[in-house]
């Protein structure tokens, strides 16, 4: 039987990697994709996934246009085949507080985390439904659940990534393709250690398991989400995020 076909967006970062690197090790064929403009980091990826070299390769994609995502996603279907799995794991952060915060840092955080989900959703469901089968991931966060200071821009993309998945969960619940959040918290990747270190010790003294959580644990619950017997599943948010933020 053919293997599944999954593409994941920021597909060479903190997450992305170890998403890639499960879904793999789960037996699905994996596009990686990201900004071609980072040749450093595609070829330091193809080293960290070489024992997968034969079912991982990396794409570049600019999730932020709609108009590339139109075309890149055909060229790339052509090319691999056709895609259903997809997690959205592109994100960046540009954290300052509102009232120093520029209409760009507003922009580009809203551009990439969120239109980005729609710029490639859009460009993907329809084969998804047409075939009958379909796996979408959002990588949301913790801090579109509770805001966080200097995240204005950051938490109103997360937690607008979450109405999406809901609003296209029902659209497309009936044709076999599920559409759920991951909200992972504080995590051992590039984008946390940005964080000044005396922000991110306070933080870190306020996760109850009392550490940073690793990527490999939250590319687990995509991975699980990602199955074919998840199909129950749809519209949900699992948060990941040792215990920072409970609720019901
Ligand atoms: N809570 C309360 N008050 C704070 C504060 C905080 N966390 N941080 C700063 N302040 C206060 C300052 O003491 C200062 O007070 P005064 O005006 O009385 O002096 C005021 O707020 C303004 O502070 P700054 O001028 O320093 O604010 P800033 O615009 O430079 O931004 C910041 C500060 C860089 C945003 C800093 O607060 C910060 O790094 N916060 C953490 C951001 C964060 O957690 N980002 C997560 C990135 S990782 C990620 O996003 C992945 C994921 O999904 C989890």
């Amino acid at each position: 039987m053919n293997k599944q076909l999954a593409l994941v967006t920021g597909g060479i970062g903190g997450l992305g990697t170890e998403i890639c690197r499960q879904l793999a090790k789960s037996g699905k064929r994996v596009i990686a994709a990201d900004l071609g403009s980072r040749s450093d980091r595609v070829s330091e990826f193809l080293d960290e996934v070489s024992e997968f070299s034969d079912d991982i390769s990396f794409e570049p994609l600019d999730v932020s246009s709609f108009e590339e995502c139109t075309t890149s996603l055909k060229a790339i279907t052509d090319k691999h085949g056709p895609i259903s799995i997809l997690v959205n794991a592109a994100g960046i952060t540009r954290d300052t507080s509102l009232r120093k915060m520029s209409e760009r840092q507003w922009s580009d955080v809203i551009t990439v985390n969120l239109d980005g989900v729609f710029n490639t959703c859009r460009a993907l469901v329809d084969g998804m439904t047409e075939r009958g089968f379909g796996r979408i991931v959002n990588i949301s966060s913790v801090n579109g659940q509770t805001g966080q200071f200097g995240q204005t821009n950051y938490s109103a993309a997360k937690a607008g990534m979450h109405g999406f998945t809901m609003a296209l969960a029902r659209e497309v619940a009936r044709k076999g393709v599920t559409v759920n959040s991951v909200s992972p918290g504080y995590c051992e990747t590039a984008l946390v250690m940005a964080v000044p270190q005396a922000v991110r010790e306070q933080i870190v003294a306020n996760i109850p398991v009392g550490r940073l959580g690793k990527p490999k644990e939250i590319a687990r619950v995509v991975d699980f989400l990602c199955a074919d017997d998840s199909g129950f599943i749809t519209g949900a948010n699992i948060p990941v995020n040792g215990g920072y933020f409970m609720d019901f």
